[in-house]
């Protein structure tokens, strides 16, 4: 397969699990590079259902290693409460997951930051998960957090952690809310830190040994191009490199020995959180959500959905390097007489092709469509690309093209064998 770098193309929630999942089988090893326990990617496997939040998904087949990077923040308690979950479904963990040692830790004190900070920013909140992921990264950046490696050296970890209460509860205070007993939090990050430490590896050098081997690895990614901290509708953006550089520098493994970037993106939009999003539409929202689709894998917030956006994923493919897309939820479209896509934006009298950096400039865009017929006939059924309807053909042939970048998957529904190899 060789190594595979795998991206969302737009705001998170692209159904990468599903294609993670369908990937694995080629692969050795699966990173996780980036983010935390905000990420949510769905697997089906017959009728069971597996979310994983920061176990990568490739967990699920056997026999595949599983990292978890440098550039990923890790909730220990909850990557404990993880991993059980995975054993009591019979999935076997120990032994097939590794967990850098440099990975940074996030702590309960940056979960309640995440929160007081969405309550004073009010109407202008980002709509977080609230998992403390922004405030955990801004602990690495400002080289003041903890890693694994510290939460695995019980004098050094009670030393440290004991210090960062004592400052944070300062912050907390001034915030108006309370404080953490050092004593309860000690407890519980001790107790996930004994359960996790067999796991805790120089994963850079496990990876560059693999490599070696000839291993094939695919780096699994969490959210999507438009949450990238720098390429992102910043500040409506999560706090890491969501897009395919941050696959090097959350694994070590350089870019250079990266073969392809693959990415996933919807037949249509949809962004959970605040922030612009240019082709939402009720029409669409309402559809999808009376069909039980498009609720959060981790909030079970309602995302907002939209037509598809090629100036977003255009854009993608340029800060990704996209060299083939898989598109999930073409079935999501199967019911439309009429099916709108997104080819440039409207702002006052100038017609963009690419996605401002301007926030105020983007929320004010206005989605130049293009309208193509619907094939309007059930695809789920349909396992190979010339049982889809001509009209759904050159619907995804379409939407690559305006991408720029060659369809390599077309998804149909959530299991393994409603994928279509292009
Ligand atoms: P991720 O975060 O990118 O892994 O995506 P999520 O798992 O959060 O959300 C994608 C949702 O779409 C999940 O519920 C998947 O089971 C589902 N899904 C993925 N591909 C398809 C598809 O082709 N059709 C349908 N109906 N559902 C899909
Ligand atoms: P997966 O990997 C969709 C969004 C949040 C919010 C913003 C910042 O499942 O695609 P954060 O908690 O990261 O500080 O929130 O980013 N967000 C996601 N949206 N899918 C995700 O992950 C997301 N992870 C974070 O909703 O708008
Ligand atoms: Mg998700």
């Amino acid at each position: 397969m060789a190594n595979t770098i795998l991206v969302g193309a737009q705001w998170g929630d692209e159904g990468k699990g599903k294609i993670i999942d369908v990937l694995t089988e080629g692969a050795d090893i699966v990173v996780r590079t980036q983010g935390g326990n905000n990420a949510g990617h769905t697997v089906f496997i017959g009728q069971k259902k597996y979310v994983l939040h920061l176990v990568p998904s490739g967990i699920l087949r056997e026999g595949k290693l599983c990292v978890i990077g440098n550039g990923v923040v890790v909730d220990p308690v909850s990557l404990v409460d993880e991993i059980n979950g995975l054993t009591k479904l019979g999935i076997k963990v120990d032994g097939n997951l590794l967990i850098s040692e440099t990975a940074h830790l996030v702590f309960p004190y940056h979960r309640e930051l995440d929160e007081q900070r969405e309550i004073l920013k009010g109407k202008n909140k980002i709509g977080t998960t609230k998992r403390g992921i922004g405030p955990a990264y801004g602990d690495k950046a400002a080289r003041t957090g903890l890693r694994m490696i510290d939460l695995i050296n019980a004098p050094r970890f009670e030393l440290l952690l004991k210090q960062k209460i004592k400052e944070n509860n300062e912050i907390l205070k001034a915030l108006g809310a309370a404080p953490l007993s050092f004593k309860k939090v000690h407890a519980a990050y001790r107790a996930a830190g004994d359960r996790l430490r067999p796991f805790v590896a120089n994963t850079v050098v496990k990876l560059h040994e693999a490599a070696r081997r000839k291993a094939n690895i695919l780096f699994e990614g969490a959210q999507g191009t438009f949450l990238d901290i720098d390429h992102g509708t910043y500040p409506f953006v999560t706090s890491s490199n969501t897009t395919a550089g941050g696959a090097c520098t959350g694994s070590g493994v350089p870019p250079n020995r990266m073969d392809r970037v693959v990415a996933v993106m919807k037949a249509y939009t949809t962004r959970v959180g605040e922030g612009p999003l240019p082709t939402e539409n009720a029409e669409i929202a309402d559809l999808l959500h009376a069909m039980g689709r498009e609720f959060g894998a981790t909030t079970g917030r309602a995302r907002r959905c939209g037509w598809f956006d090629a100036v977003a994923t255009r854009h993608a493919a340029m800060v990704n390097g996209i060299d083939e897309l898989a598109v999930t939820n073409v079935d999501g479209l199967d019911s439309l007489e009429r099916i709108k896509v997104c080819e440039g934006y409207r702002c006052g009298s100038t017609r963009l092709e690419f996605v401002p950096n301007d926030i105020e400039v983007f929320s004010k865009c206005v989605p130049i469509y293009r309208e193509f017929p619907g094939w309007n006939t059930p695809t789920t059924h349909a396992r190979e690309w010339r049982h889809l309807p001509v009209k759904a053909r050159s619907y995804l042939k379409a939407i690559a093209e305006l991408t720029g970048a060659k369809l390599a998957i077309a998804s149909v529904g959530p299991s393994r064998e409603q994928t279509i190899f292009v």
